[in-house]
């Protein structure tokens, strides 16, 4: 019955990590998946989280059915995370649920679209991370490219990618990344956005955000311009949120997704046909996860405390980047080691090439997601010199 089925091509992302995992080497680095390490190399269990989870469990609340959207609060702090007061001052009418993930949100969004909107193609930028591309053609879409992300130069083709929105038929699906671009780290300025903004809404594109770093990149407000820009128009767009990286709650899988529509009745009706998704999907989220959420941000101390527990996280990433392009330059690197430098969130594009990457992980036990793509959270003081010196070693003229 099965025999036809053949070898299915390892995940780029989670194999490498099951790689990392079994390679003896003492000094080995992950510096693959999107995971946040402190310092010590320790993945943190924030402070905030964990006191948010001791109440929880001091409550001993049983572990019943949630509605199929998850919780109302849930969805209200969804909301004022990513729109801030704006939320509540705008015209425009949200239907948030949560989601497994941020993964989950992109595929019940991706669901919603071929589903209730009989959209057959989306377009993603050039490059985007490797999941969207399987998520978004898993659900049945045609996946195009528009113009992003130059390797060559390090430089965002941002003419080209508005050549590219004013070319699309109208309705046409574009996924933006309204910070930390994954993978490149390079992100809009507040202007290059107004500009993007500008064309969807002439073009009358339907935007779908996928924010899985809030807070990485200048803030937790700074990092959402994007989304309260466009929520100013008129146009109805959706976002992906996720807290797996925010809140460092990978394995709870905890995310949303909110559809901006016209009016409440359409927004009443947007959720409607979500939950009849996630009904006949998984039927309904846990609840571990967002109890957590819940409580962290409904609680001012504990908001403000993980508020800066992140800060800290952002500026460690940044230094980090400092480091690490300083040794390099330092080394006469041929790399360019600027790129590592400015760019923004949890990834750097580094234009190490496939051979280069390759020898880093045959020789030095140093793990990139191909082609080039470094997590730097990875780096820590124990070995920042390691990585510089093995970069340097193949990166020689
Ligand atoms: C990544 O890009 O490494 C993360 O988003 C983790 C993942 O699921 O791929």
């Amino acid at each position: 019955m099965f025999n036809h089925i053949k070898p299915s091509a390892p995940d780029p992302i989670m194999s490498l990590m099951e790689a990392y995992m079994q390679d003896p080497h003492p000094k080995k680095v992950n510096l693959g998946i999107g995971l946040y390490y402190d310092h010590q190399g320790n993945i943190p269990l924030m402070r905030a989280v964990h006191i948010a989870e001791q109440r929880l469990l001091e409550q001993q609340r049983p572990h019943t059915y949630p509605p199929i959207e998850g919780s109302a609060l849930f969805a209200r702090q969804v909301q004022t995370l990513l729109f801030g007061e704006a939320a509540a001052q705008s015209a425009r009418h949200l239907a948030t649920v949560q989601t497994v993930g941020g993964s989950g949100a992109l595929k019940l969004g991706a669901d919603f679209l071929c589903h209730y909107l009989s959209r057959r193609e989306i377009w993603v930028s050039d490059p985007t991370w490797a999941n969207h591309w399987a998520i978004f053609e898993g659900a049945g879409l045609r996946v195009n490219t528009y113009p992003y992300f130059d390797n060559a130069s390090g430089e965002l083709r941002f003419d080209a990618m508005l050549d590219a929105f004013s070319a699309l038929p109208e309705g046409a699906v574009v996924l933006l990344h309204p910070c930390c671009h994954n993978p490149t780290g390079t992100d809009l300025s507040q202007a290059q956005w107004r500009a993007v903004i500008d064309v969807l809404q002439r073009r009358r594109l339907l935007p779908f955000f996928d924010i899985a770093y809030q807070g990485f990149g200048d803030g937790l407000e700074e990092d959402c311009f994007a989304l309260r820009e466009t929520l100013k128009t008129d146009l109805d767009f959706l976002v992906s949120n996720s807290f797996s990286k925010n809140v460092a709650l990978y394995g709870q899988r905890l995310g949303g997704l909110s559809v901006c529509c016209g009016s409440a009745d359409s927004a009443a009706n947007v959720k409607g046909a979500l939950k009849t998704l996630i009904r006949r999907s998984y039927s309904c989220p846990p609840t571990h996860g967002s109890q957590i959420v819940e409580a962290l941000l409904a609680d001012d101390h504990l908001r403000q405390l993980w508020a800066s527990e992140l800060a800290s996280m952002r500026q460690r990433i940044k230094q980090t980047r400092v480091s690490l392009a300083a040794g390099l330059e330092q080394g006469g690197t041929t790399l360019d080691y600027r790129r590592i430098r400015d760019q923004k969130g949890m990834f750097s594009y580094t234009g190490l090439n496939e051979q280069q990457l390759s020898q880093l992980r045959q020789q030095y036990s140093i793990y990139l997601v191909a082609p080039g793509r470094m997590c730097l959270p990875g780096l820590n003081q124990h070995n920042l010199d390691y990585v510089t010196a093995a970069i340097l070693d193949v990166t020689l003229p």
